[in-house]
C-alpha cells in the first residue's frame, strides 16, 4: 500500500513542453500541480530586487525559505499578494533561476516547499529533478525532451505572442547555455530518472504527448480514468 497520494513527475529541459503537459494532465486527473521552476524563478526575482548576489548561497537559501509566495487557483504566482507571473517568465528571470538552481543550499531550502504539495487526490510535479531527487517514490515518471532548435522556436512564438521583443538566435544560444548548466551542475543535474517514460516531443503534437502519458496512467492506475 502506498502511504502517499499518487505522484506523477514530469522532468525535462526548458521549452520541451512539460509545463503545458503538466497542466493538461493535472486538469484531466483533477490533481494538484507543482510548477517547481516557478519557485526557482521567484527566488531569482527576489534576489535581483534585493540586490543579493547570485554568488551568495546562504542569503539565497534564506530567501528561498522565507519567501511569501503563494499560487492562486489559476496558477498565478503571488509574491506577498503581488502577481509576478509575467515577470518571472522573462528570459532574464529564467537565466537567473538557472544560476540560483545550481546552488545546493537553495535546492535544499526548496525541498520542503515542494514536498508540501503532495496532497490528495494526487500531484503532477513539473521540473528538472522531480522524479530523480524530490519525489523518488513517484508512481509515474515522465522525461520529456525536444531538440534545442525546436524548443527555441516554441519559446520564440510564445514570447512574440506575449508582445515581448526577442531574437531567435539569442534565444537558441540562451537555451543551449541553460541546458548545459542544468545538465552539468553537481547537484540534481537534469537526467532521465530510472524507469521513466521518455518522450521526444520534437515532432509530436501536445495531444500525442498527452495521449502517451494518459496511457501510462491507465496502466498504472486502472481505476482512475
Ligand atoms: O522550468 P523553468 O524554465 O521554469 O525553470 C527555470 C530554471 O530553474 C531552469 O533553468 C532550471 C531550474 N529548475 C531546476 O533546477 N529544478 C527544477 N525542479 C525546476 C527548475
Amino acid at each position: 500500500m502506498n502511504s502517499h497520494p499518487p505522484i506523477l513527475t514530469i522532468d525535462g529541459p526548458s521549452g520541451s513542453g512539460k509545463g503545458t503537459l503538466a497542466k493538461l494532465i493535472a486538469e484531466r486527473l483533477g490533481w494538484n500541480l507543482l510548477d517547481s521552476g516557478a519557485l526557482y524563478r521567484v527566488v531569482g526575482l527576489i534576489a535581483k530586487r534585493q540586490g543579493v548576489s547570485e554568488h551568495a548561497p546562504a542569503q539565497l537559501a534564506e530567501i528561498a525559505r522565507r519567501m511569501p509566495l503563494s499560487f492562486d487557483a489559476e496558477g498565478r504566482a503571488l509574491l506577498d499578494g503581488e502577481d509576478v507571473s509575467l515577470e518571472i517568465r522573462s528570459e532574464t528571470a529564467g537565466n537567473l533561476a538557472s544560476k540560483v538552481a545550481a546552488l545546493p543550499e537553495v535546492r535544499r531550502a526548496l525541498l520542503d516547499w515542494q514536498r508540501d504539495y503532495v496532497r490528495p487526490p494526487g500531484l503532477v510535479a513539473d521540473g528538472r529533478d522531480m522524479g530523480s531527487v524530490v519525489f523518488p517514490d513517484a508512481e509515474i515518471k515522465v522525461f520529456l525532451t525536444a531538440s534545442a532548435e525546436e524548443r527555441a522556436n516554441r519559446r520564440y512564438k510564445q514570447l512574440i505572442e506575449k508582445g515581448l521583443d526577442v531574437n531567435l538566435a539569442d534565444l537558441t544560444a540562451d537555451i543551449r547555455e541553460r541546458d548545459e548548466r542544468d545538465r552539468t551542475r553537481k547537484v540534481a543535474p537534469l537526467v532521465a530518472p530510472a524507469a521513466a517514460l521518455e518522450l521526444d516531443s520534437t515532432s509530436m503534437s501536445i495531444e500525442q504527448v498527452v495521449e502517451q502519458v494518459l496511457e501510462r496512467v491507465a496502466e498504472t492506475f486502472p481505476d482512475l480514468l
